[in-house]
């Protein structure tokens, strides 16, 4: 069979970067001859046939430009009646999709939740054309180095972290910046070693109070000021993180404001402390220079997969290069977490900047 068409959809939390996959697609599609269709609300659009014929107009500014023009979705899918899609319900719309509008092949851009999703669908049907391009801002998606939206979201973190910096020099404070990051600390410890903090607290890393507060105590004699870094995740004795029911089947964390706990802590102890949430800034943005390459180059990759009809994967990015691997090997995975021999982990070690101690399961 001809087909003249390929598809795209981005699904879950929006990031930067993905306009620059859809711009890089549709350059590589129509170079190849083939149309591009935009899927809205990721799934959402397939199941209600709600398309977008891609031109390059609609993408002209996208390398640069944060969130979705495709929108996207983090809900689950449902019926009229509200009930949800089977796996097997969504491989028939799927197909039904591609059949009505000759599509070839599907681009899925998104993150663990979306890629767990894909998996329980190929269960299902092994040979449903889908390609996947790892989106989050959280870096936490196994088996590649590097997601699309996380170098834009520690570029924000970092710059952020230095306007905060000359408050805390004039007023002799410490400053405690909660960032975002669902279950690993990667956006705390990129984004706090290029910022010069003098602690960084992560789920992977044990810490310790009374250390802690002796390393702050040391910064504030050393420089009269300390920075504290600290991710949305991390838990105290008295600040747990919930996992709330939010009535569409799906649950969510809900953070236990861990940042406003450190500067309470700080203040009981004599420091003249506050605390700053960064929040969804982390997620927008103008999308950086690294973002740009790496989802111009999965764009790229994604679409000549498709034509290959090399299906069933995910794109990585590994060691300087893009390849394919096994999605339902990838979705087997628990999500990528910060190892102790990562770079950043090292720097922040070797510069005497506080982690407290490897301990993964935290
Ligand atoms: O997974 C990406 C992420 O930005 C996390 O870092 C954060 O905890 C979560 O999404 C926020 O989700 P929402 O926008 O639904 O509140």
């Amino acid at each position: 069979m001809s087909y003249s068409n390929i598809g795209i959809l981005t699904s879950g939390g929006d990031c930067s970067g993905l306009n620059s996959v859809i711009r890089s697609a549709l350059i590589r599609a129509n170079v190849l001859g083939y149309e591009l269709i935009g899927f809205r609300r990721g799934l959402q659009g397939i199941v209600h046939n709600d398309i977008v014929k891609l031109n390059y107009n609609e993408v002209d500014n996208a390398l640069w430009q944060s969130g979705s023009i495709l929108l996207s979705n983090t809900k689950q899918i449902v019926k009229d009646d509200k009930s949800a899609y089977t796996p097997d319900e969504l491989c028939k719309e799927i197909e039904k999709s591609c059949d009505a509008y000759n599509i070839k092949g599907i681009i899925f851009i998104g993150g663990n939740g979306s890629i767990r999703c894909i998996s329980k669908l190929f269960e299902v049907k092994p040979d449903l054309p889908i390609v996947v391009v790892p989106k989050t801002i959280d870096n936490d998606v196994a088996n590649t180095d590097f997601s699309v939206g996380f170098f834009t979201s520690i570029e924000t973190v970092s710059n952020a972290i230095s306007n905060i910096r000359s408050t805390a020099i004039s007023h002799e404070r410490t400053i405690v910046v909660e960032v975002m990051g669902r279950d690993a600390g990667y956006i705390a410890m990129y984004a706090g070693v290029t910022s010069g903090a003098d602690a960084i607290l992560v789920p992977e890393f044990k810490y310790d109070n009374e250390k802690l507060l002796e390393h702050v105590k040391m910064a504030h004699k050393q420089r009269g000021y300390c920075i504290v870094v600290v991710a949305e995740s991390v838990e105290s004795e008295s600040c747990k993180n919930q996992d709330v029911q939010i009535g569409d089947g799906f649950s969510r964390t809900r953070y236990s404001r861990i940042g406003e706990y450190f500067a309470n802590f700080f203040k009981q102890n004599n420091l003249d402390s506050r605390s700053v949430v960064i929040g969804h800034t982390q997620r927008g943005g103008t999308t950086s220079i690294m973002d740009r390459i790496l989802a111009s180059a999965f764009g790229y990759e994604a679409v000549n997969n498709v034509v290959q009809c090399n299906f069933r994967i995910m794109l990585s990015y590994s060691k300087g290069c893009i390849i394919g691997r096994n999605i339902t090997d990838v979705a087997k995975c628990v999500s990528r977490r910060l190892d102790q021999n990562d770079m950043c982990v090292q720097i922040a070690k070797n510069l005497n900047i506080y982690i407290g101690d490897y301990c993964i399961t935290a």
